[in-house]
């Protein structure tokens, strides 16, 4: 058979249609074992020569790989096919030298000997050169000292067994100190391979003290949560307790519990939006008030009761400058046995004193909810004019703060409780128009906007 069948060294780099360095790695280990077999079927003395001769002799396969490989290759796999070249070329010389028994090179005294242990460290020498890596060193660690094909294993077999009893000690002595040099090299190879490397990973990881920190923006409270904050605090200063209620209630509690029957007219100021259910599932809608918590809690609980919901509601309201399909309310609601009007009214200038300042005067303005009896609007005097009349105030001097009143004794049929021993008040303020009106904002769709600009003025 001949050597040069389809010896891919005579074809031009940019023919055998490789184009990443995996395959310039499959090509060379498909040249190392065709080499391997060329060398094992190399048996008689000629055919080693002509073995030799393909694999490293003028215009053989290293030299064809210069031409034809490195020379033709794109630029970013040209230094990897050399490097492999290299590797190549040793790879085969040390084969070629270490699979003959040692006469058939010609080695028949020491001195020859000698010379040609001398040819093998500086081959090993230069190959442990060139390893830049963990990789790098474990590949040669296996060709050089591998214990079934390792270069030292392969003289053992090869030249130290089949020589002459008067070589043998020279052979052996040259043996033990290429081995010897061979590891102690490895090892110190080894060494310097994790000191770069970890001298490498601390300067990629160095932290330099010097750079300034990422500068993470803090966020703020919203307006409407500072205001729900401001609303609490007062009212847990006089043993209300925070509660909180679902968003998706049935017609019941939004409605018919708080004494607005089906047809009532005042369902049509409180129209909303009802969820999409399967047929013959009851209706569910989103509130429209914080209110339907006053049922919940008195459905729960008996008298003394004095509690405050913040949340959500909703209604299907057109967005404007004072309309939004959802804002937020804080219920209040207190229900006792010796509760009066007095209480309620006290409460409730405490309430607005604490929230906008000392000088704010309270008014009560007759009003009508279905839930209380009597219902009342809660105005304040004026904060910008002082009374005096304004555009704020529309020239009233009074500002319409929120709704409240008496809870009316047939809410307390729905609940159970007993309408001749207990009363109480109830009050329902909307947290946007509050903090609207005390902070001058024109435009309740700001809260929802979210622009930096606008949160920011509210740190
Ligand atoms: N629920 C009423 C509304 O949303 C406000 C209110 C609550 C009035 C409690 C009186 C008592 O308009």
């Amino acid at each position: 058979m001949s050597l040069d069948a389809q010896d891919p060294t005579r074809t031009d780099f940019p023919a055998l249609g490789i184009s990443d360095s995996a395959g310039v790695g499959f090509l060379f280990e498909q040249l190392k074992a065709r080499f391997l077999a060329d060398l094992a079927r190399a048996a008689a003395h000629s055919e080693w020569e002509r073995v030799r001769d393909h694999w490293s002799g003028a215009g053989g396969v290293p030299q064809r790989i210069a031409a034809n490989w490195v020379h033709q290759a794109p630029d970013n796999l040209r230094p990897l096919l050399f490097r492999e070249r290299e590797n190549l070329i040793s790879f085969i010389n040390i084969r070629l030298m270490t699979t003959q028994p040692l006469k058939q090179l010609g080695i028949v005294n020491a001195e020859q000997v000698a010379a040609r242990f001398r040819d093998l460290r500086n081959i090993f020498d230069s190959e442990i050169e060139r390893c830049i890596d963990e990789v790098d060193l474990g590949i040669d660690k296996t060709a050089w000292l591998g214990r079934k094909s390792g270069v030292i294993t392969q003289i053992t077999e090869n030249w130290l067994k089949t020589s002459s009893p008067e070589l043998k000690p020279a052979i052996g002595k040259e043996l033990n100190s290429l081995r010897a040099h061979i590891e102690t090299t490895i090892e110190g190879r080894q060494q310097k391979i994790s000191a770069a490397a970890e001298s490498a990973a601390l300067a990629r990881e160095r932290v330099d003290l010097s750079l300034p920190g990422v500068d993470r923006p803090i966020g703020s409270r919203h307006l409407i949560r500072q205001t729900f904050e401001e609303i609490e605090r007062i009212f847990l200063s006089l043993g209300f307790a925070v509660v909180e209620g679902r968003e998706i209630e049935t017609p019941y509690y939004n409605f018919e519990a708080l004494n607005i029957p089906e047809h009532h007219p005042a369902r049509d100021m409180m129209d909303t939006f009802y969820l999409d259910l399967p047929p013959g599932s009851q209706p569910h809608l989103l509130r429209t008030h914080t209110s339907p918590m006053q049922i919940h809690t008195m459905e729960k609980q008996q008298p003394p009761v004095r509690i405050i919901v913040p949340g959500k509601v909703y209604r299907r309201d057109n967005p404007d400058a004072t309309h939004s399909y959802m804002f937020h309310q804080v219920e209040g609601l207190a229900v006792d046995t010796d509760i009066t009007f007095c209480e309620f009214k006290g409460t409730v200038e405490y309430f607005v004193r604490e929230f906008l300042g000392p000088a704010a005067k309270t008014r009560l303005r007759p009003s009508y909810f279905p839930f209380t009896e009597p219902s009342v609007e809660i105005d304040a005097s004026c904060f910008v004019c002082g009374g005096s009349g304004c555009r704020l105030c529309k020239f009233s001097g009074w500002i319409e703060l929120f709704g409240a009143g008496m809870v009316d004794p047939a809410v307390y049929g729905f609940v159970n409780y007993d309408s001749k021993r207990v009363s109480g008040y109830a009050f329902g303020m909307g947290v946007d128009r509050l903090s609207q009106l005390k902070y001058g904002i024109d435009d309740v769709q700001l809260f929802f906007q979210n622009d930096v600009r606008f949160l920011r003025q509210f740190p």
